[in-house]
């Protein structure tokens, strides 16, 4: 048990290994993936998971979502805000911290059921003296503008006074590490004593002057009883420190909590930051450490009821799913609509916090399932942002609403046009110019979204609303080609991005198509069945029967690239022209090996792939396509996509299943459950891939147990469990009722209503009625 490396008091805290992740040694090179496999986020703010007495290889963020700035840098991304993990500890001029030290013992846990960290390291200093540190920490979900962390610390072989030093950092910038790119995104208001002591830090982003307060108090007890003394509050430029003391005795644990609450003017007035962070404080200490943890984990418990996955039979795959779900659920917010899940979560700098297509094509499955309040909040952030979308498709010369290919809080562009490379030569981005294919893929998040939770009334409302304006931009996009009677849409990005830009491509044409086909049946369902909803529509887009009647015209005749007279869809036109190079070795981790023809060539004059693209489309339109289609597609592309984006590995493993590969897509899994815990991308340091996170969860669920939506409406489990496997069990949300799936190795179901009414499901094939018994 791994639990077995800490002292009694952290053995009874933490949960058994299925729950933990372990970080079983410290080595400096991997402090920035472990900082990203280690954060902790409860929807509001995410945190990086840096050690509290500093490091030297350290990206030491916090980011509140929402809270975005552009300054200097090419766009608005998250800024990295005051960090109160900060907690020194010395005795005579000797920092107790891990970099300082001699290490003697070193232990690292997340721990995915209670949402907590927790460490366990005995240091020697260069005196001989050893200390034992240990360590829980939380970001509460119960109230999210309460974090904490307790130490627990023991001197071995001495005792002296230690001193203490309670640090909220303020000098944090983004891209630290990276001289080209670093910004400092907010300037400080306040950095005083919170009360009689603590700390207070007011800090305003700038540009839009968003102020953001945080405080904390520092208390250290024995036996229960506080033994803090000479406490001082200094600031030190961008820094405030507490001070204090106290006498350490050899053999005896001190219990060092630091109480912290962040509040940002999103959430409150300015001139009431101070007031409310510090009332929370008092409110902490109140309720105590103890009750607050308990408090949070009870939130984790539900949560976890509703979205665990349990794998029987292998072991690793099992935690590293949950490692995924973990890591997704906490990010998600049922509370704010004006927020998305960005690309690294809450976890890291890459990407600045945007939203991408990855919301709606990846993790909004597992909301809509498993949180549909999350989900219905990520849907409500894009209607927040349509008037935004608006403006960015006037001003690229369309029509409707184009959703900018990355998205913060004001719903402009946010991919910048322009990045430096490490040599110093810029590089002219042009993926914002091309990639549109982010609008179809709102569009289809509503259609999903609804097809799930069966919300009707967004639907009728701002989802028409959307969808209606998504619809009318991909009419303005194409182009009608007169001599060939068709409509194309040229210069564009598909998902595969070393292909850029291309005429054609598949994905993007059939998602635009199937856009404008949807609202047609939609618009006509509303005339006849919902007319007070039909008059809104019309009413808020000024929608025509003639704009209708050319948009029957276009998706009639929108081109679809395939090679003629085999089963082959081209990605894009031109694509089968292009130097046939196919991928033929794997390395030790199952991951592709770039072929040598690599070298001379670009990828973009090849056939080599970033990701799924063609395979994407299957994955989504599946219905549409003949079995044969799928597979001889499935082949054909998978030699071919080298899965330079973590978006790909899950789709392949889902289609894998399909076309009845399934020792490949069981490959494929592990490669996705994996994908950052052996940092297989090489970037888990810029933070967890949320895509994946989602991805992951839809291959088990879609692709192993075979949960999808019948065109009867009807929820049908039809599972391919691998050979490994022993059971599988998880539950969802469908129509009103509460579900627990389980299967069985030889692929029996059982399906249970844990809550709600009874429900027809299809499994293998025959109805069954799911209820309580
Ligand atoms: C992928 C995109 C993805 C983005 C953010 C890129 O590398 O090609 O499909 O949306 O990363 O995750």
């Amino acid at each position: 048990m791994i639990k077995e490396r800490f002292s009694e008091k952290l053995k009874e805290i933490l949960s058994s290994d299925d729950w933990l992740i372990l970080q079983p040694e410290y080595e400096p090179e991997d402090n920035l993936k472990y900082e990203s496999l280690f954060s902790l986020s409860n929807g509001y703010l995410g945190i990086r998971g840096s050690y509290e007495e500093g490091g030297k290889i350290t990206l030491p963020y916090l980011y509140i979502n929402g809270v975005f700035d552009k300054s200097e840098t090419f766009m608005r991304e998250l800024a990295a805000l005051p960090n109160w993990l900060g907690i020194k500890l010395t005795i005579e001029k000797e920092l107790i911290g891990i970099e300082n030290c001699q290490i003697l013992n070193f232990t690292r846990v997340l721990d995915m059921k209670q949402a907590l960290l927790a460490k366990s390291y005995i240091l020697r200093d260069k005196k001989g003296r050893e200390t034992l540190v240990e360590g829980i920490r939380f970001v509460s979900r119960a109230n999210v503008h309460r974090m904490g962390i307790k130490l627990y610390v023991t001197p071995l072989n001495y005792s002296g006074i230690i001193e203490v030093e309670n640090i909220i950092d303020g000098t944090i910038i983004n891209f630290y590490d990276a001289p080209r790119f670093k910004v400092k995104h907010t300037y400080m208001t306040a950095n005083e004593a919170l009360d009689k002591d603590g700390i207070y830090m007011e800090v305003a982003t700038r540009d839009n002057h968003l102020h953001i307060g945080s405080g904390c108090r520092i208390e250290a007890y024995k036996n229960n009883r506080g033994i803090l003394k000479n406490r001082m509050f200094h600031a030190f430029g961008e820094q405030g420190v507490e001070f204090g003391d106290f006498d350490a005795v050899e053999g005896e644990t001190i219990e060092i909590i630091k109480y912290v609450s962040m509040y940002t003017e999103r959430d409150a007035a300015r001139y009431a930051l101070h007031g409310l962070v510090k009332d929370e404080i008092d409110g902490f200490l109140e309720t105590g450490f103890e009750e607050e943890l308990a408090a949070h984990r009870a939130v984790y418990e539900e949560m976890w009821k509703s979205a665990d996955i349990r794998i029987a039979g292998d072991f690793e795959l099992d935690r590293a799913v949950r490692f995924n779900i973990f890591h997704l659920m906490s990010t998600g917010n049922e509370r704010d609509a004006t927020v998305n899940v960005g690309a690294k979560l809450l976890s890291g700098e890459e990407y600045g916090g945007h939203a991408f297509w990855d919301t709606e094509i990846f993790m909004l499955p597992f909301f809509a399932y498993i949180f549909p309040e999350t989900a219905r909040n990520l849907e409500s952030y894009r209607y927040h942002l349509l008037e935004a979308a608006r403006k960015n498709a006037r001003k690229n010369g369309y029509k409707g609403a184009q959703y900018p290919w990355e998205s913060a809080d004001d719903g402009t562009e946010q991919c910048p046009d322009w990045t430096i490379e490490p040599d110093g030569s810029c590089y002219r981005c042009y993926v914002a110019v091309y990639e549109h294919h982010v609008s179809a893929a709102v569009a289809y998040g509503i259609y999903n979204y609804v097809k799930i939770t069966r919300d009707k009334d967004f639907l009728l409302n701002q989802g028409m609303e959307i969808l209606t304006e998504t619809a009318r931009f991909w009419a303005s996009r194409c182009e009608y080609i007169a001599e060939k009677d068709r409509y194309e849409i040229n210069q564009v990005t598909g998902p595969d991005e070393w292909h850029e830009p291309v005429n054609n491509n598949l994905y993007t044409n059939y998602l635009a198509k199937w856009n404008l086909r949807y609202v047609i049946t939609l618009i006509d369902t509303l005339k006849k069945e919902h007319a007070k909803e039909y008059d809104r529509i019309i009413r808020k887009t000024g929608l025509t029967d003639g704009e209708i009647k050319y948009w029957e015209i276009v998706q009639d005749k929108m081109y679809l690239p395939r090679k003629e007279g085999t089963s082959l869809l081209e990605q894009f036109e031109g694509y089968f022209k292009l130097d046939d190079v196919v991928i033929e070795k794997y390395d030790e981790n199952d991951w592709p090996i770039r072929p040598e023809a690599l070298k001379t060539k670009k990828a973009r004059q090849t056939q080599i792939i970033k990701q799924a693209d063609v395979v994407m489309l299957l994955h989504l339109m599946g219905e549409e396509f003949s079995e044969d289609e799928i597979s001889q597609n499935y082949e054909y592309y998978e030699k071919r996509t080298l899965h330079g984006s973590s978006l790909s590995p899950s789709i392949y493993s889902v289609m894998g299943l399909k076309v009845g590969d399934d020792s490949k897509a069981y490959r494929y899994l592990k490669r996705a459950a994996f994908l950052d815990l052996l940092n297989l991308q090489k970037n888990t340091r810029e933070g967890i891939h949320a895509a994946n996170t989602g991805g992951v969860w839809q291959t088990v669920v879609f692709g192993f147990a075979g949960v999808s939506i019948g065109e009867d409406g009807m929820l049908t489990v039809c599972p391919h469990m691998p050979k490994e496997w022993e059971g599988l069990d998880f539950s969802l949300h469908y129509l009103n009722s509460w579900l627990k799936i389980t299967i069985s190795r030889d692929n029996s179901v059982l399906v249970k209503v844990l809550d709600g009414e009874t429900l027809e499901v299809k499994v293998n094939g025959q109805i069954i009625k799911a209820s309580r018994e």
